[in-house]
């Protein structure tokens, strides 16, 4: 298995760029389950999940084709990734490949609307809570599905002419279950509004994308989405927008670390609670029109008190780097967890670096201690991984990160990303 070895100490000074956004690629590409025409996306992040996502595609009957080959200029480009769903060959979404990756479960919706029937297996559990799927199904329901679970699969069938549209309102913002209901949406009879519906800029590079192929949604971004059923969708050419997890995670490394980089490609506004908390903690920040700049010269860093929260509060996915970056600054921090119950599983492995992080319920009290030192480490989920190689990075001496495939699935190029910065990591294989 691949191991990631650090040695810290190094400031980070240069350029990253930054890539298409994972949890944009993926409904993207599961989108072009809606129409029998070519969906062609642009810069789509070279990521494990987007390798997966392309097999469960082509399980369908997707053809999918990559355009072009990588030039060695621009090493770190994005993918075009050409989706043909000209026949969707099967409904099903089998249990080996739906428990490997959650938003894989996402198919339902466009299977659904297009097909009128799907089978998909439940995701089942995961590292880091029990993430259940209710929204979804009830969601599907009032749009007129039948949905009936049997020997762990959810099989799902449309009324006869289709889904129809209707009110869905959730009880609690989902970001996978508003971008299910709204592709749904878009092929269903009618209107449907969807209340309390997440409003993460997922949503809405989702929403242009949909409409560019021919739906008419209104409300994307903001808590109430509608939508016009129309009776087909056609192709459409799409760029994925840029990640703005990995814009914070490179943020908040060059805040642990110390330097000066231009995070190539990256917005702000994307992420503006994340960068008032390192600005408050005396992290310079400034916008470019090449992307954004993130410097920390000299002073040290003011502790922070930050809640999690669904957008635009401070991402969830975004909890555990900032908790590495605490470990260094100066006072006490706190950081409550409001959005998944289990998803401090890098407290220990932050522990085992040096850090003093005090957990009850979901906050977690992090005491700022002058240096952390390295250790071998286990990444358990794909953002506590990340958060031991910030760690790692500002940490003397040595450190190793176990069981990197996590990281894979969502940060593309991660060491080439920070070596060119002047840091000392590389990935140690078999
Ligand atoms: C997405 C992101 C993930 C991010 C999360 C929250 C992708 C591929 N993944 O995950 O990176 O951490 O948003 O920003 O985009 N819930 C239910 N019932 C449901 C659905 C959700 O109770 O049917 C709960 C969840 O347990 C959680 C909360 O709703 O407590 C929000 O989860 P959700 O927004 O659905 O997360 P994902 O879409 O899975």
């Amino acid at each position: 298995m691949d191991r990631i070895r650090i040695v810290g100490g190094a400031r980070l000074n240069g350029r990253i760029p930054i890539s298409g956004a994972k949890n944009a690629a993926l409904p993207l590409m599961i989108a072009s389950l809606l129409t029998a025409e070519t969906l062609t996306l642009d810069n789509v992040p070279r990521l494990a999940d987007v390798t997966l996502l392309k097999r469960i595609l082509g399980n369908h009957g997707v053809d999918v084709a990559v355009a072009g080959k990588r030039a060695e200029q621009d090493a770190f480009a994005g993918e075009t990734v050409k989706l043909t769903a000209g026949e969707i060959v099967d409904t099903l979404a089998p249990y080996d490949l739906v428990s490997r990756m959650r938003a894989s479960f996402w198919v339902i919706g466009p299977l659904l609307a297009r097909m009128g029937e799907a089978k998909v297996s439940l995701p089942g559990g995961c590292a880091i809570g029990t993430r259940p799927v209710d929204f979804f199904l009830d969601g599907l329901k009032a749009l007129g599905a039948t949905i009936e679970i049997e020997a762990g699969y959810v099989i799902a069938q449309a009324p006869a002419g289709g889904l129809k549209g209707a009110r869905v309102s959730f009880p609690k913002a989902s970001v996978g279950a508003t971008h299910v209901i709204l592709m749904a949406a878009t092929l269903a009879e009618g209107e449907t509004v969807i209340e309390n519906a997440a409003r993460e800029p997922e949503i809405v590079d989702l929403a242009d994308c949909l409409t560019k192929m021919g739906a008419k949604i209104e409300g994307a971004g903001t808590s109430t989405i509608r939508v016009q059923g129309v009776a087909r969708l056609h192709g459409a050419r799409h760029s994925v927008l840029p990640d703005r997890i990995e814009t914070g995670t490179y943020a908040i490394a060059v805040a642990m670390t110390g330097g000066e980089v231009l995070l190539e490609g990256a917005r702000r506004d994307l992420l503006d609670a994340a960068f008032d908390v390192l600005v408050e903690a005396g992290v310079e920040v400034e916008t470019t029109n090449e992307g954004v700049r993130v410097a920390r010269n000299g002073h040290g860093l003011a502790p922070m008190n930050v809640v999690t929260a669904p957008y635009p509060g401070f991402p969830t996915d975004l909890q555990a780097q900032l908790m590495a970056l605490a470990a260094r600054a100066g006072g006490s921090s706190s950081i409550t967890e409001t959005i998944f119950e289990n998803r401090f599983m890098h407290v220990q492995e932050l522990v085992r670096l040096g850090a003093k992080i005090h957990l009850e319920g979901d906050v977690a009290t992090i005491e700022g201690v002058d240096k952390l030192t390295g250790a071998p480490v286990m990444a358990t989920d794909l953002r506590a991984s990340v958060s031991l190689v910030i760690a790692g990075l500002a940490a003397e001496g040595e450190t190793i990160v176990n069981r990197v495939y996590h990281l894979d699935r969502g940060f593309e190029r991660l060491e080439a990303k920070l070596s060119q910065c002047g840091a000392t990591i590389e990935r140690l294989t078999g």
